[in-house]
């Protein structure tokens, strides 16, 4: 008889994960009855933990009275409430609030909103996209054409968007040289933006994409001082828009709400999910400038664009309460508290550690790089997979964590991401630390280092 195996198409075809079947708090529960400290919230996602009541106790009463309704025909309660309490106070200009199930969603969204502002506003020659190399904007079709990581991209090159091109990521660690100030460092990558809006024709570029700390693909990399002035600049001189990605990074997790806030500039367009829910719900948004709306309200009066599940009311039900617990709870200075704990930590920790090569990160958004060589920044060879046994060991030693591959250039390097959630305590903190220390060690011991 064949062996039994899952029916659930899971990521790795050679392998069931151990199942998860309770949280608490920042806790994961497997079947086996091991409890996993929670240190990246899966993919900085679930920002208050697992299983929060007053969460839970807001889905189900929105349960109970309309779980769905098509957004063609109804809006709801929760909707309203969460568009409100996102953009009612119009920050940054950011006016509307187009609710979605995730953050491709959010990212397409955003994406064809720039396309459609520039046919309404009597532009049709903006068609084109600028992003940056190392970025990751979402899996499908229209989200992967931006995001530049080569090894995402690879097989679906054939399909992706030939209105994508991508420019030199804002990546100190690798990018800058050692001659370099950080000054000149950011002057060399305005130049190289100006320059490709040149090479486009300064006319048929609509909008320049970007996370403002990035996130999976890199390793929590903020970006250097007066980059996002300049590019700002930049769009500005040339009427193109400016869409921030903030799916990963946003909704507190460096420390304020926004990402944004910390570079002094305001997008046009910005992309949110992961945080805004929590986990407890698929949900994310597409933020937008009251500018954008107002010019497709005198057009054609509608965004020509739509999901069956836009808006839907449990999900949007779930993000209001975890919105309102962060501001309940003051957790954006936990944020901030916490995040200064951990930086320190893991300075501790791996700052003398021969294979870690950088530390980078902001609020409750931390990754390590690691490297086979310090001094040239030499990245491991990627067939040892050492991220993937990081993973492994971290989950032995009872710590989720998020470690990915390709940091350096889409196909080598390695780096370990943290997000705790934003009630950890400090001897959650502590633990974090101590539990990935003990996983890096145990690593590199299987790959003979
Ligand atoms: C910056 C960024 N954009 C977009 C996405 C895609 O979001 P989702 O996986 O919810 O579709 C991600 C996911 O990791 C992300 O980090």
């Amino acid at each position: 008889m064949a062996a039994r195996h899952s029916r659930v198409l899971h990521r790795s075809l050679g392998r069931t994960p151990p199942r998860a079947i309770g949280g608490d708090g920042v806790w994961l529960i497997a079947e086996d009855g091991r409890r996993i400290l929670d240190g990246s919230g899966g993919a900085a996602v679930s920002c208050l933990g697992h299983q929060h009541p007053r969460v839970i106790e807001a889905i189900s009463r929105q349960a109970s009275k309309l779980a769905y309704a098509h957004t063609a025909f109804f809006t709801s309660q929760p909707a309203e409430e969460l568009a409100d309490r996102l953009v009612g106070h119009e920050p940054g200009g950011l006016a509307y609030a187009y609710l979605v199930s995730g953050g491709s969603e959010a990212v397409e969204a955003s994406i064809k909103l720039a396309r459609q502002y520039f046919i309404e506003t009597d532009q049709p020659r903006r068609q084109r996209f600028i992003a940056r190399r190392q970025s990751y904007h979402g899996n499908t079709l229209g989200a992967l054409s931006a995001g530049g990581n080569a090894w995402r991209r690879e097989p679906y090159m054939p399909l992706l968007s030939p209105a994508f091109s991508h420019v030199t990521a804002a990546f100190p660690y690798h990018e800058k040289r050692d001659d370099e100030t950080e000054a000149d460092f950011v002057a060399r990558l305005a130049a190289e933006l100006e320059a490709e809006f040149q090479r486009l024709g300064p006319g048929t570029v609509a909008a320049f994409i970007a996370e403002p700390v990035v996130g999976a693909t890199a390793g929590c990399v903020p970006p250097p001082e007066g980059y996002f002035h300049a590019v700002r600049e930049i769009c500005d001189r040339h009427g193109a828009l400016l869409i921030l990605d903030e799916v990963m990074c946003g909704m507190g997790r460096t420390g304020t709400l926004h990402a944004w806030e910390q570079e002094g500039v305001t997008p046009d367009i910005q992309a949110i999910a992961k945080g805004l829910g929590g986990g407890y719900q698929p949900i994310g948004a597409m933020l937008a400038s009251g500018r954008i709306i107002d010019a497709i309200r005198d057009g054609s009066g509608a965004f020509q664009h739509g999901h069956t599940y836009l808006a839907h009311p449990m999900a949007c039900a779930a993000a209001l309460e975890v919105q309102r617990i962060i501001d309940d709870d003051h957790l954006l200075d936990q944020v901030k508290v916490r995040g200064t704990q951990l930086e320190r930590r893991l300075t501790e920790r791996f700052g003398n550690h021969r294979h870690v090569g950088d530390i980078r990160g902001r609020g409750l958004f931390w990754a390590i790089e690691l490297v086979a060589d310090r001094a040239g920044r030499t990245p491991f060879d990627p067939d040892l997979k050492l991220s993937q046994r990081i993973k492994a060991t971290a989950l032995e030693s009872g710590l989720g964590c998020y470690p990915a591959g390709g940091t350096a250039d889409g196909r080598s390097g390695d780096h370990v991401l943290l997000a705790p959630p934003y009630i950890s305590t400090p001897d959650d903190i502590d633990m974090i630390v101590d539990r990935l220390g003990r996983a890096v060690d145990d690593a590199l011991k299987s790959i003979g280092q």
